[in-house]
Formats: C-alpha cells, structure tokens, sequence
C-alpha cells in the first residue's frame, strides 16, 4: 500500500510558492495505490521535460478535490481535454478511480499547486478554468493565502484566451464578496453572472453537495476574459 504522499511514478517538480493546505492523508487502498502507480504516470503532466499540451480545446480545474466535477466535465465534453490541477494525493487517487471506471481518455492531472503550471503554460491557452469552493482561509492573517488574488488573476489572465469562462464558486459569504472584489478590480475579466441560481450546465461538487446538506448556499460568478 502506497503512503498518499508517494507520487514517485510522476516526477513533478516542487513549487517555488508555499502551498498551504494538505498533501497527503490516509494511507490508499490497494486498487488507488496500483492507479498512482499505473495510469498517473500516463495522464499526468509533468513539468520535468518541456510542456507539450493537446491539441483539442482546454479546460482546466484548479482544487479538483474528490474529482466529480471534474470527471462529469469529461464525460459531458469529450472532444475537449480537461486539465485538473490538486496537490492532495488522496483526492488525485479518487479522480484516478473515475478516470478508470468511465474510461476517460480527455483527462490530464497535474498532481500538485497550479500556480505551477499555470507559469509553464504558454499565453492564451485556455477556453475555461474553475476554481470551485476555493479553501477560504476566513482567519485575516491568512487571506493572502486565498487563490483568488491579483497574483493568481494575473496568471489567469495571461493563459486565458479572450472570451474564455472564468468560474468560480464558494459557499462561505465573505470569501464570495473578496472575490468578486478582487476580480472585479482586474482589467482583465468581465463579470456575466453572479448570483445563487446555478449555471444551466453546472456539475455538482463534492464540497458544494455537503454545504447545501448543512445549509449553506451556494454563490456562482462567471466571468469572460475580455
Ligand atoms: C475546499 S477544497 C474544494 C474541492 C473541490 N473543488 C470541491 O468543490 O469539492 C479546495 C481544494 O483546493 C486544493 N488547492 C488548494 N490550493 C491549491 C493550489 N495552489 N493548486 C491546486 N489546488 C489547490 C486543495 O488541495 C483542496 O482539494
């Protein structure tokens, strides 16, 4: 059985950046541990060598988490390549298992911080990226941390083509007014919805599903690469 952290089989690199938040948790089963060892080093973009991407319109989730929105995405889009970024190795072995059990040929995971990789990527790249319940980091020393910062806007900006979907979505009130303050504020990126009715093609999340067991409503923005 594979420690979460064993990622060996897909040489990745390591983020100048500090990555706040897990990497690893329980140890993996025996069917993740064979699908880190087996099919992520077939799916996985690796940074070690020069970064060549597919051909076919790109889409890109950073924080995937479990992997459901992700692996819906591909199914319902199959001529698109999904491109799914998380450093959490337990949640990468889960979108393994979906890759496997769909047969999903239009995945490709970088199992580590997207800032990463969005720096590898070449301009204008990408026809829509989600960053879904981003971790909110409520406490005020920790806001920096927050994804959606003019650093990271700045990044998105330059990989995004113009009229690329930027869509975000949180369920935890003042992270949602920081976001839509920090892009907003950005030259870049024009705001087309914002509210708490879901987009018409929306896929659920993981995280999304427990907030609205326990109460909490979802908020929705959309934004277009101008
Ligand atoms: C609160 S969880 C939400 C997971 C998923 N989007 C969902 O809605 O179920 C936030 C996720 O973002 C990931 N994350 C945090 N910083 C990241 C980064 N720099 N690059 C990629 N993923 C990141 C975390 O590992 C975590 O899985």
């Amino acid at each position: 059985m594979l420690s979460s952290s064993e990622t060996s089989s897909c040489p990745h690199g390591h983020s100048p950046e500090r990555l706040y938040g897990r990497r690893k948790g329980r140890p993996l089963n025996k069917r993740k541990s064979a699908l880190v060892l087996d099919l992520l080093p077939r799916v996985c973009i690796d940074l070690s060598s020069p970064l060549s991407l597919p051909l076919a319109p790109l889409w890109m989730e950073i924080g995937f988490g479990g992997g459901e929105h992700l692996a819906s995405q591909a199914e319902l889009h199959p001529t698109f390549t999904m491109i799914g970024c998380e450093p959490f190795m337990n949640g990468v072995a889960g979108m393994l298992e979906q890759i496997d059990d769909k047969k999903l040929s239009n995945v490709r995971i970088f199992p580590n911080d997207a800032r990463q990789l969005l720096d590898a990527m070449p301009d204008n790249c990408l026809s829509r990226c989600f960053v879904l319940y981003p971790d909110p980091w409520p406490k005020k020393r920790h806001v920096r941390r927050r994804f959606v910062g003019p650093e990271n806007l700045a990044r998105l900006a330059r990989v995004l083509k113009s009229g690329a979907e930027l869509r975000l979505a949180t369920d935890v009130a003042p992270l949602a007014e920081w976001m839509e303050n920090q892009v907003s504020g950005h030259p870049a990126f024009k705001l087309e919805y914002a509210g708490c009715d879901a987009p018409v093609d929306w896929v659920q999340t993981r995280y999304e599903k427990k907030g609205i067991k326990a109460g909490r409503t979802p908020v929705y923005l959309c934004y277009s690469r101008v």
